[in-house]
């Protein structure tokens, strides 16, 4: 006897999961009408100008900030993990230069699990240890992973820094300017959390079948490469470059929007006001572009946030986080394939934080589906089909 249970809506599902609330969290508040966001109740914009990314990890993880001994303790913790198993360094070694930097990453996140004897312990306190692994190894990964891709040889990581000062500095060898790390530290502190955003619910998926921190991450960077998500700074990059002079944006962006193609960087499912990262960004990278002798590029982005706010602002389309970052990593000096991998770096931060969070009251993540296909099918042998 079969059991047919009926869908619970016939005939109706929340596209896109756009309306559905799949969990609690304490981490992020995201108002999209009026443009806040909070990372557990302070402010966007007072964290990135008074706080550091490490403060900021560890206000998500903890729900609070820390003492000036706790902080300290926090970034001992993080640089005692930088290091990365020697197969790594020689997987690493292995990999074709040619490989798309994502790819690299989510195949290196996924083998340092095959060297972390407690990979598939779930405790809390094994995961938050993994938390912390996984937080100081990605940017180990990804600067030496563009070294090797560029015939460079490895810097290993430096215990005395932190983590944007280490990263830019295996990344190109010698220290950055302070204005430089800082400028990375403001961007690691605007893309460490954001809600359910897609990565952010496929990490949790899989940590709700119990499955283990490191294949959540690993489904959380498929995830976020995408050019409707994460990937969004990259294609920003490469449509301000396909632009070529300020003087041909107008055309650019009326023939787009008119061939209701996406522009990238604009447009949030939560955000219908001004992203506040965004803005935030906005004046960071002007000043950092004009520092750094791209003005130019800058100028470009400005003409085309003025001519989408005319155009299409009314629906509620406005720059996200991803539109001025693409002009500050550039201004940093990073490679543009490698603005998604930073992303990864930072939000690692929040898709941890998440996972820890909703295993303190899971339920496997299994919505339904309205099943359209036909019944009381026959089957016919293949010779008579
Ligand atoms: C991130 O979710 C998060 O929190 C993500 C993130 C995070 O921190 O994790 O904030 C980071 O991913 C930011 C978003 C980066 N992606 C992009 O910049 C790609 C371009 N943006 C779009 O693809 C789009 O805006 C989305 C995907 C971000 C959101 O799209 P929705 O909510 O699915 O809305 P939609 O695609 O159905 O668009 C609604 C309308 C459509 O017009 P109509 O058919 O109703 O006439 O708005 C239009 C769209 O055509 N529209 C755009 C547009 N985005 C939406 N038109 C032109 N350019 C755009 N960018």
């Amino acid at each position: 006897m079969s059991i047919t249970m009926s869908t619970p809506h016939p005939g109706r599902f929340d596209k896109g999961l756009a309306d559905t609330i799949a969990a609690e969290s304490a981490m992020s508040y995201i108002d999209g009408a009026n443009g806040v966001l909070e990372y557990v109740g302070l402010e966007i914009d007072t964290l990135a100008r008074n706080s550091t990314f490490e403060e900021v990890v560890y206000l998500l993880w903890h729900q609070k900030l820390p003492t000036r001994s706790q902080l300290d303790g926090f970034e001992e913790d993080i640089r005692a993990e930088h290091d990365l198993p020697q197969a790594i360094w020689d997987m690493m070694s292995s990999l074709p230069a040619s490989a798309v930097p994502m790819h690299a990453l989510r195949t290196l996140v996924s083998a340092l699990s095959l060297y972390d004897p407690e990979a598939d312990d779930q405790s809390p306190a094994s995961n938050q240890r993994k938390a912390t692994r996984l937080l100081a190894k990605t940017p180990v990964l990804i600067a030496n992973f563009d070294r090797h891709r560029n015939g460079k040889d490895f810097v290993k990581p430096d215990p005395s820094l932190g983590i944007a000062t280490g990263f830019l500095t295996m990344l190109n060898g010698k220290k950055p300017t302070k204005t430089m790390a800082q400028a990375l530290d403001v961007c690691l502190i605007l893309h460490a959390d954001h809600g359910f955003n897609a990565s952010t619910f496929a990490a949790l998926v899989t940590i709700s079948t119990l499955s283990d921190i490191y294949s959540a991450v690993t489904t959380a960077i498929g995830t976020l490469k995408g050019p409707l998500h994460g990937g969004a700074n990259q294609a920003v990059m490469r449509m301000l470059d396909e632009i070529g002079d300020v003087s041909k944006v107008e055309a650019y962006i009326t023939d787009k929007l008119r061939r209701k193609e996406k522009v990238m960087g604009f447009g949030h499912r939560v955000y219908k006001a001004y992203d506040p990262r965004a803005a935030y960004l906005k004046t960071f990278a002007g000043q950092l572009a004009h520092d750094t002798g791209n003005q130019t590029l800058y100028e470009k982005s400005e003409a085309i946030d003025k001519l989408m706010h005319e155009r299409v602002a009314s629906k509620g389309i406005h720059p996200n986080v991803d539109f001025y970052s693409a002009t500050t990593y550039y201004s940093i000096g990073l490679a543009v394939d490698l603005f998604t991998p930073i992303f990864v770096m930072s939000r690692i931060a929040g898709w941890v934080g998440h996972c820890i969070e909703y295993l303190t009251s899971n339920k496997l993540m299994r919505p339904r589906c309205e099943y359209v296909g036909p019944h009381n099918q026959q089957y016919m042998p293949i010779e008579k089909r």
